[in-house]
């Protein structure tokens, strides 16, 4: 994971830097750290320390000017989150200062054979990288140097490079990791997502992997690993800036909830045409000729893909499956003759992913990218591609990228379906009957008070509602911590049951006619062993005591409705417990590690 920005221009690097990294904190958040040089010297300062972006912001000097700099925000991989171990990372005489986004598999090995003298300061991975340059530098140029040092590295990286005796270049390579570039007449940016150039640059260039940029202020040249140029393509950035600020929320997380209506409406304005759907020929070409739909995807993306099985299933009458993805990569199950495999994913970056999408690239198979940023690598390297539309999503837990994804899983699956639904009008009615929850969401608040008041706690459903309490119970452990389960309520019998005591809050889940007693009596099973029951229902088949009722929508969209509750009980749950709800510990929002 892990955020880097970089620039060099006439504007204060400074500020640039700073400003791009608070926007990249969700790719992760131990540590910060910045390399500036000060415009009326020579001199390089370096400021890092393990915390937070605001951190950074905090120890930085801000009393020389400076208009070439390199930033990182970090998710560790080697090596604890502290000051040493924080990047950038300067090589053994001092030249190079190196950030740098991925892992380096082989980092023991070029210790061991190539920097066999080098004393090492951190436990990091990168900074064989910078002591590597520095190394080759003595006997090429620079160029060749980073050139070089690409050519032994194996893994993922995105880098961003200052040789402090040429402060008017700065250079940049990447392989897996993302990097792009954000131009402007007075300077260039380095980033790992384009979020980071909103308001500073209208123009990026997406890099390819194994490319290697040098920027010398307003200009800059794309190279392949050999010192060739390679064609790149100019791309409009259409971020609108009010779209990544909190505005009146608290939030992130309580903002992106609230916009799920508003996205929903925003996918029926995309890909209707009155009442018909519209979408590239070629996806909906693609999973008709397919004979079995394999979905990959993980976390959240993965419990929306589950729903997704049931839309294709059900709807449409292609069989699916739903595989996680770090698993599938390496573990690949027995194919079917046609397979069509779906990639779901937010970022479009996920690195379990991607493996999963070259291994089949690799053996012919066709693919399809389900995502919400259409310049990612995922994006760009499946077969074809659908924009979810669900607008920037900040708050490191996924909420209305799980909509979004479910409702293009929905318009997926309503093409090849023979059940004559008014589609345009069933999704409308969904964001309707969202508000409707959205209103209730202080009488969710006092629910949580009075329910979650222990230190784990179980959801249960059965048949669809059984994956929106594993959506439910992801949501609530990410963020409040409380250790959760998203349970088969059938199955909690089978030994689980042996972890209710007296007070356990269990949730159920109850959206399906035909599994309503069948779960009423697992409630029932859990409440005589003392557990705080609470039940979240649809109208139709309530029960007077039931806490929390929804409105009634077409069966198989009842999850776009269930998770919204869910998504309130663990947004008050850590709110009540004090913790950093944008940013939970552990996690970061692009997970680009394997
Ligand atoms: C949970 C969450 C994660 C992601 C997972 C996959 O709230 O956000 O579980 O869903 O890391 O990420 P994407 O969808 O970007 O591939």
């Amino acid at each position: 994971m892990c955020g880097i920005v970089g620039y060099l221009g006439l504007k204060d690097a400074r500020e640039i830097i700073i400003n791009g990294l608070k926007r990249l904190e969700y790719r992760g958040y131990d540590s910060a750290g910045i390399a500036l040089k000060d415009c009326d010297s020579n001199h390089f300062s370096v400021f890092k320390d393990k915390g937070r972006v605001a951190h950074l912001e905090s120890i930085t000097d801000y009393t020389f000017q400076s208009c070439l700099g390199i930033g990182h925000t970090r998710w560790a991989t080697h090596g604890e989150p502290n000051q040493v171990n924080s990047h950038p990372h300067n090589s053994a005489k001092g030249r190079f200062f190196v950030v740098h986004n991925g892992v380096i598999d082989n980092y023991k090995e070029l210790k061991s054979t190539k920097l066999k003298e080098t004393v090492f300061e951190s436990d990091t991975d990168t900074e064989v990288i910078a002591h590597l340059i520095e190394r080759y530098s003595y006997k090429m140029s620079v160029s060749e140097a980073i050139r070089k040092t690409m050519s032994l590295l194996e893994g993922s990286y995105a880098l961003a490079i200052i040789d402090t005796e040429d402060p008017n270049h700065l250079y940049a390579c990447k392989n897996k990791s993302p990097l792009l570039l954000g131009i402007n007449d007075d300077g260039i940016i380095i980033a790992s997502d384009v979020m980071a150039c909103v308001g500073y640059s209208t123009q990026y260039v997406p890099l390819e992997d194994k490319t290697f940029v040098e920027i010398d202020g307003a200009s800059y040249t794309i190279k392949d690993i050999i010192g060739k140029e390679v064609p790149h393509e100019i791309k409009t950035i259409d971020i609108d800036y009010f779209n990544i600020e909190k505005g009146e929320y608290s939030h992130f997380m309580l903002k992106e909830i609230n916009e799920q209506p508003a996205v929903i409406r925003t996918i029926i304005n995309e890909y209707f045409d009155g009442d018909k759907v519209i979408l590239n020929g070629k996806t909906s070409e693609a999973i008709a000729m397919s004979d079995r739909l394999y979905i990959i995807a993980a976390g959240t993306s993965m419990n929306a893909g589950f729903i997704g099985r049931e839309l294709f299933e059900k709807m449409a009458n292609i069989p699916c499956e739903v595989h996680i993805a770090s698993e599938f990569a390496y573990n690949m199950p027995l194919l079917s003759k046609k397979p069509l495999f779906i990639f779901i994913s937010q970022s479009g970056e996920t690195a379990d992913l991607r493996a999963g999408l070259v291994n089949i690239k690799a053996k012919g198979y066709r693919s399809l990218t389900i995502t919400n940023v259409k310049t990612s690598t995922l994006a760009r390297e499946a077969d074809n591609f659908v924009e979810i539309h669900a607008g920037p999503e900040i708050a490191v837990a996924s909420t209305k990228a799980y909509t979004a994804q479910i409702v293009i899983l929905a318009i997926l699956a309503y093409g090849l379906s023979d059940k004559h639904i008014d589609l345009r009008k069933e999704l409308s009615k969904v964001a309707i009957s969202i508000e409707n929850i959205i209103d209730k969401k202080d009488y969710i608040e006092q629910l949580v008070k009075e329910y979650l008041t222990k230190r784990n706690c179980f959801y249960i459903g059965r048949g669809i509602d059984y994956y929106s309490c594993l959506e439910a119970s992801l949501k609530l452990k990410e963020i409040s911590y409380i250790q959760t389960e998203g349970f088969a309520a059938g199955e909690l019998k089978h030994g689980t049951i042996a972890l209710i005591e007296k007070d356990t809050p269990v949730i159920a889940i109850i959206s399906q006619r035909s599994i309503n007693k069948n779960t009423r009596s697992n409630l029932n099973e859990v409440k005589s062993r003392g557990a705080k029951t609470l039940i979240i229902s649809t109208r139709s088949i309530h029960e007077s005591d039931d806490q929390i009722v929804i409105d009634d929508v077409f069966e198989l969209f009842s999850p776009l409705l269930t998770v919204i509750p869910a998504q309130f009980i663990a947004y008050y749950a850590a709110l009540e417990r004090g913790y950093d709800i944008d940013k939970p510990r552990n996690l970061a929002k692009s997970v680009t590690v394997e």
